[in-house]
C-alpha cells in the first residue's frame, strides 16, 4: 500500500470551535421557526459526514431527530466522478419536515446538488444544507450552502470521517494527503 505524508490542518480544538459556532447559528434560527411540535431532521450524509453529525447535533440545542442517507460518486481517486448514485434513502418521510442536510464537505457540488434535487421531490417544509468545510474554488454546479464552518483551499483532506479510498476517516483531526 502506497504511503502517503499528513500534514495536519485542523486540530481537535479547532473542530470544537467550528463545531460550537455552528451549532449555535443553526439552534438561533431554528428556534424561531420550529413550531411547538417540531423538530428538525438533520440528514447525515454517510459515511464521511458521520463524525462531524455526531459532534455538531450535541451543539444544537433545539428538537431533532436525525436521519441517514447515503450517495456515492468517488471510488479510489480523488476527484468526484459527477456520477452520482443514492445507496441508501432516508427512513423517515421528508415531507413537511424541517430538513437540514449535514454534509462534511462540499468540493465540486455534484453531490449536494443531487440531494438537493432529491429531497425537493419530497416537498419538505424547509431545506437547508450546513457543511464543516467548504472547497468553494472546485465547484463545478452551482449550490446553495446555508452553514459553513469553514472554506479551505483545494487540497484533498483525510480524517474525522474524510477518506481516501475509505481510509483515515478514523483519524481525530484532518490532515492534508500529501504524495
Ligand atoms: P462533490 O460531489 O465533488 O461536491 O464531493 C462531495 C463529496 O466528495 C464529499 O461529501 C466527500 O465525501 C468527498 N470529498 C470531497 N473533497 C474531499 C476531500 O478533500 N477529502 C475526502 N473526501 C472528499
Ligand atoms: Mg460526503
Amino acid at each position: 500500500m502506497k504511503h502517503y505524508q499528513l500534514k495536519r490542518v485542523f486540530s481537535k480544538e479547532e473542530l470544537q470551535t467550528l463545531n460550537k459556532a455552528l451549532g449555535e447559528k443553526i439552534s438561533k434560527d431554528y428556534r424561531s421557526i420550529l413550531e411547538p411540535d417540531e423538530a428538525i431532521l438533520a440528514v447525515v450524509t454517510l459515511k464521511g459526514a458521520m463524525i462531524f453529525a455526531a459532534d455538531l447535533i450535541r451543539e444544537i440545542d433545539v428538537p431533532l431527530q436525525i436521519d441517514f442517507i447515503r450517495v456515492a460518486s468517488y471510488g479510489a481517486t480523488k476527484a468526484s466522478s459527477g456520477n452520482v448514485v443514492l445507496k441508501k434513502d432516508l427512513e423517515h418521510q421528508a415531507k413537511g419536515r424541517h430538513v437540514l442536510v449535514l454534509d462534511e464537505i462540499v468540493d465540486s457540488g455534484y453531490t449536494l446538488n443531487f440531494l438537493m434535487e432529491h429531497f425537493k421531490k419530497h416537498e419538505p417544509k424547509s431545506l437547508k444544507v450546513c457543511t464543516l468545510l467548504d472547497k468553494e474554488s472546485r465547484r463545478e454546479v452551482s449550490v446553495k450552502v446555508d452553514y459553513i464552518g469553514k472554506k479551505v483551499d483545494d487540497l484533498f483532506l483525510v480524517g474525522y470521517g474524510l477518506d481516501f479510498d475509505e481510509r483515515y476517516r478514523n483519524l481525530p483531526e484532518i490532515f492534508e494527503l500529501k504524495n
